[in-house]
């Protein structure tokens, strides 16, 4: 009886607490903000999973700088909505839907055939969209859901965009990948974890994938002023932990250390429009800074060979 009522005032004493430094919490749980004022007029930025989240608050600010902001979703009426509430919330903005599922490669060959015929310039590609701890899922090419949208869908999409954006130089790509990176490695002997899956350390692995594929792209587009960086975006309420039951509890639970997306999309923000960062390539940030990364996504040979199974995967030549 005694502990139990020792448990319940220690548990009124941290609640107590965290109601009195609830304000002291929320500003330091909301990270850097980027304080850059570049304009974008007269730029052409990419977003993928625009249409909530992350990728909707990217794209509001970087309409409200000026750029046509074209949301890359993979449903359009969801994407619609973003795009009129983006309006709603600043008049001017320039930004339209196109339909994209990062799932299926056909999809994405047709978004990009359609995108070479009627946009003729690419200034900023911010590869944003991103799926969390799915059951096992594969993607209509069979490759593992996560590994499959994260990482591989991306990559196929920037590899048919790239010489867009080599003739709209200067140019920028945002990757968006995570702290979870830190906990992954990468599986060769099972990529798509069709021999094990593991719905968390699949999500680590596609990070990491991310901070890889940012490396070595940098590393091949050194000279092209085309500069690519990747981003942890820091602990985010949103839509990405629905597939979890856990990681739905834990959100709802220290909702009070989370930043909203407002607040995870300004890395994003910074990466894509800050001037000083013009020429940076190849390095990761985190609420507006460099950020740590882990060795495993420092790792040049573990780059390469990642580069070369995708290619592999995907059945692409990107040698440049
Ligand atoms: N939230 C965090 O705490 C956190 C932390 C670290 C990193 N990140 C990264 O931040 C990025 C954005 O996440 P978020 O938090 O904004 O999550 P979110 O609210 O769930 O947004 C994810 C977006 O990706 C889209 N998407 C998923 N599968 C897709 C597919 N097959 N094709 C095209 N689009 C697809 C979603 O579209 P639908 O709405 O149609 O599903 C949605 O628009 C992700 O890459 C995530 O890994 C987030």
């Amino acid at each position: 009886m005694m502990v139990l009522l020792i448990i319940i005032a220690g548990l009124g004493v941290v609640a107590l607490l965290m109601l009195l430094f609830a304000p002291h919490i929320r500003k330091y749980a909301a990270g850097g903000a980027c304080v850059s004022m570049a304009r974008l007029d007269g730029k052409t930025v990419l977003i993928t999973g625009a249409n909530t989240g992350i990728g909707k608050e990217t794209a509001l600010d970087l309409a409200i700088r000026g750029a046509r902001v074209i949301l890359a979703c993979r449903d359009v009426e969801k994407g619609e909505e973003a795009a009129a509430s983006i309006r709603r919330y600043y008049s001017g903005a320039n930004v339209e839907v196109r339909e994209l599922d990062l799932a299926d490669t056909c999809s994405i060959r047709a978004f990009a055939q359609r995108f070479l015929r009627e946009v003729n310039q690419l200034q900023i590609l911010i590869n944003n969209a991103g799926v969390m701890m799915c059951p096992y899922m594969k993607t209509n090419d069979g490759f593992e859901m996560q590994l499959g949208v994260n990482h591989l869908g991306h990559f196929l999409l920037t590899y048919l965009l790239i010489g867009l954006l080599k003739r709209s130089a200067p140019a920028r790509i945002v990757v968006v990948s995570s702290l979870a990176h830190n906990f992954g490695w990468v599986r060769f002997h099972d990529l798509l974890s069709q021999g094990s899956y593991n719905s968390g350390l699949a999500y680590c692995q596609s990070k990491l994938a991310n901070i890889l594929f940012a490396r070595e792209l940098a590393h091949r587009l050194k000279g092209s002023s085309v500069t690519v960086n990747s981003v942890h975006p820091g602990s985010v309420r949103s839509e990405l932990v629905r597939h979890s039951t856990i990681m739905s509890l834990l959100f709802s639970l220290f909702s009070l250390f989370l930043k909203s997306p407002r607040e995870g999309a300004q890395t994003s923000i910074y990466c894509a429009a800050a001037e000083e960062l013009h020429s940076i390539t190849g390095k990761h940030f985190s609420d507006c800074a460099p950020a740590f990364v882990a060795p495993q996504g420092r790792n040049e040979e573990t780059a390469r060979k990642l580069w070369d199974a995708s290619c592999e995967l995907l059945g692409i030549v990107w040698d440049d």
